[in-house]
């Protein structure tokens, strides 16, 4: 019998890492990335009226209305590559709603991943931030500086200001507890404050252990 594919939730407050620890747990295992963020994004840039009402409430910082979240999350997770090779999902959920509406569908992780950084370091991290729209890298201007002949195509999100900060993370805690609440049996909490390969190479030692657990239980 083969192991079940892997199933993996990221959380965290903005700017904490997720999308950075994200693109490596990609890179090792092969997951596929739901981002919340990044659909939305997309919705947005679509141009739809679901884009444009998710739009306002992004721009302030708040949650997008869960009648715009919930049904999209779930429709990408039921796709075949997600299926069939696992999953990380990332920004997802972030209420005890949207938790208990991902639980009916019968959706659980495996392991659910909390970085943990504290908010007087989450300025700096969101205001230093660039994205390469070609590659979807993430550079930081001072943490990982990106190559200079690149520079002038980078983007920085209209949400990534010290003003705009203040929201986001008063809705992340406000809602962070109520979600770990639905996940305590397997949730892993990782200090993110510390630097990039640091904080994945434990994340890296978790997966990796549940992955051989796994593949010995399937193999009996
Ligand atoms: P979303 O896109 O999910 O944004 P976020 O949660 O604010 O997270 P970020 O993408 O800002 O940060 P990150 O943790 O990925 O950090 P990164 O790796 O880039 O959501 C945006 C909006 O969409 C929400 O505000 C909401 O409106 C809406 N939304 C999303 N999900 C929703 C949902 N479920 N329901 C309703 N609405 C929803 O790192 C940040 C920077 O720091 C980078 O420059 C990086 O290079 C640097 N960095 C990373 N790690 C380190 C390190 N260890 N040391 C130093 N620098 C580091």
């Amino acid at each position: 019998v083969e192991a079940a594919p892997l199933k993996v939730m990221i959380a965290g407050a903005p700017a904490a890492g997720k999308g950075t620890q994200c693109q490596k747990i990609v890179d090792k295992f092969s997951l596929v990335h739901i981002s919340a963020g990044d659909l939305l994004r997309a919705e947005v840039a679509s141009g739809s009226e679901a884009g444009k009402k998710a739009e306002s409430f992004m721009s302030q910082g708040y949650l997008v209305p869960n009648e715009l979240v919930v049904e999209m999350v779930k429709n990408r997770l039921s796709q075949e590559d997600a299926q069939q090779t696992g999953w990380l999902l990332d920004g997802y959920p972030r209420s005890a709603d949207q938790a208990e509406a991902i639980e009916e569908a019968g959706i659980r992780p495996d392991v659910f991943i909390l970085i943990d950084v504290p908010d007087n370091e989450l300025v700096e991290r969101v205001t230093g931030r660039r994205l390469d729209p070609d590659t979807n890298t993430i550079y930081h201007m001072k943490f990982k500086p990106p190559p200079e002949s690149i520079v002038h195509r980078l983007v920085q999100r209209s949400d990534d200001t010290e003003d705009k900060l203040r929201n986001r993370l008063e809705t992340h805690h406000k809602n962070v507890e109520a979600v770990i609440g639905y996940y305590k049996d397997i949730l892993i909490e990782v200090d993110g404050q510390r630097s990039m390969d640091e904080v994945f190479a434990e994340i890296d030692g978790v997966l990796s252990a549940f992955k051989e657990v796994e593949s010995l239980r399937a193999a009996a």
